[in-house]
Parts: structure tokens; sequence; C-alpha cells
């Protein structure tokens, strides 16, 4: 990689699953340091797009390079998914352990102890993963996608299946994590105002074949202010809306509902 490659660059890509189309064409660049928020309607080709950037899938048509090179699935991204997909027999602790063992690193105590630190669960190392709720469960699963040292984080609905307090509570903290690291990242939501709170710039994706419809960088103090005070700012509330707009008028563009 050289300092000059972008962190992902997609170009002129299209992917398909036999006659249909899920995605593109779509051309992208994510520089490095951004957090890219991917945002569009249930079935728009959103997961699609993740998993060609962590070359789990090939695109059909067109070309994705992570840091000047093809992506290598299982390296160079921390993925977290929409359910957490832990090891239900270990603790919360050797999760995270054995993250750090399968990228090579040293899986000590204090490694593991760091790393539920930041995520906010030292108190449950010891704990197994259906001792704790689901909130914690999606934290373990942020400590081991943080864990390696992955230029690249990818995040796909991490938190729709939590329930409004918990998902606002892992909301704030992902935004003080990925301020902390400075980790390149692309996550991806159908939530409007998840996409306001979360990202540095935000993609709306028309309906299926997901096409970029509107790319806007989201100009809002990263740190410092209270999330609270955050939601309570006119651009917030115009960003909102203007992003809501874009998602609802491409998703009534097939009828589909978001
Ligand atoms: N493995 C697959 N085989 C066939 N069709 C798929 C597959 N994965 C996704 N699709 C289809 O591609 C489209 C986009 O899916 P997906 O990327 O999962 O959208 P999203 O994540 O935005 O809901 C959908 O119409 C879906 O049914
Ligand atoms: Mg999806």
């Amino acid at each position: 990689m050289s300092s000059a490659d972008p962190a992902v660059a997609i170009t002129g890509v299209e992917h398909s699953y036999g006659d249909v189309t899920a995605v593109g064409p779509v051309d992208l660049t994510v520089p490095e340091g951004e957090f890219l928020v991917l945002v569009g309607a249930s079935g728009c080709g959103k997961s699609t797009l993740l998993r060609l950037i962590a070359g789990f899938e090939q695109p059909t048509r067109g070309t994705v390079v992570t840091a000047g090179k093809p992506p290598v699935p299982g390296r160079g991204a921390g993925i977290v998914f929409q359910q957490p997909r832990l090891f239900p027999w270990k603790t919360v602790g050797g999760n995270v352990a054995l993250a750090l063992r399968y990228a090579g690193l040293s899986s000590g105590s204090s490694q593991v102890d760091e790393l539920l630190t930041r995520v906010g669960l030292h108190d449950v190392a010891h704990r197994r993963v259906w001792e704790i709720s689901g909130g914690q469960q999606q934290r373990v699963a942020i400590a081991r996608a943080i864990a390696v040292e992955n230029p690249l984080l990818l995040l796909d609905e991490p938190f729709a299946a939590l329930d409004a307090l918990t998902r606002e509570r892992l909301q704030e903290d992902l935004r003080n994590v990925s301020g902390a690291t400075g980790r390149t990242s692309v996550f991806v939501t159908h939530s409007v105002d998840e996409a306001v709170f979360l990202g540095s710039r935000v993609v709306v994706l028309s309906a299926r074949p997901g096409r970029v419809v509107l790319d806007l960088p989201i100009e809002l103090p990263r740190s410092g202010i209270a999330p609270d005070e955050l939601r309570g700012l006119p651009a917030y509330a115009a960003l909102r809306s203007e992003i809501g707009h874009a998602v609802r008028a491409a998703a009534r563009l097939e009828g589909t509902s978001v």
C-alpha cells in the first residue's frame, strides 16, 4: 500500500446473483480515516456491497481494491454482522482472545482486558456468552473486530436487532471508539438517524440494483459534544431531513418500504 492509496476504491462495480442484479454500477472511493455510512431500503444491495469490500464476493463487473490490493476474505478487515456470531461455549474474554490468536497476536489477559475496557465490558470478561445481554454480545463482536489492527472496519446493521435504548448507547460508544482509533469504517444501516449520528459521510443507495443517489459529507462536530446536544443541532435536523427524503424517494421508485 502506498500512502496515496485510498482505503477502498470501488470502480464500475456491478454484482448479480443469477439474473438478479443486486448492485451497481457503483463508483465509490473511501479515503483513509473516513466513517462512511451506506444507507438504503432493505434489499437494495447494502450487504452485497459490504461483502464485495470484504472480498467474500467477487464483482460481476468492475473492481474493488482495498489499500491498493484486491481484498482477501478474513484478512485486512474487521467485520461486525447484525448477529454477533460468537462462540457460545467460550467466555467473553475467550472470544476476544481467540480473535487475537487467529490473527497471530498475543492473547494475554492484559490485551484482552484492554479491548474489553474499550467497549465497556471489563467487568464481564469471565462470563459465558449466554449470560450476557444482546447489547453486550454485540459489544464483544465489536471488540473482536477492533482486536486486530485491521485498517478497515466493516459493520452490517450491527445494532438493528437491539432495543432502542441499547442501540443509542452502542451508537455513542462506537462513535467514541472509532473517534479514538481513527479507523476507516464502512457502516451499513437502513436508519437515517443512525447514519447522520455516526457518519463523517453518508451515501444513499437507490432501490435494487443499488446505485449511489446521494453522497454527502456530514459536517457535524465529532467530539466534545453530548449526543443530545448533537441531535438537537439545526444542522443535524437538516441532514436527517435531506437524507431521509433521498432514502424515501429511492425506495418509492420500486415501491419498497423503508
Ligand atoms: N446469495 C444470494 N443469492 C441470491 N440473491 C441474493 C443473495 N444475496 C442477496 N440477494 C439478493 O440481492 C438483493 C440485495 O440483497 P442485499 O445485498 O442483502 O440487500 P440489503 O443488505 O440492502 O438488504 C436482494 O434482492 C436479495 O434478495
Ligand atoms: Mg443487508
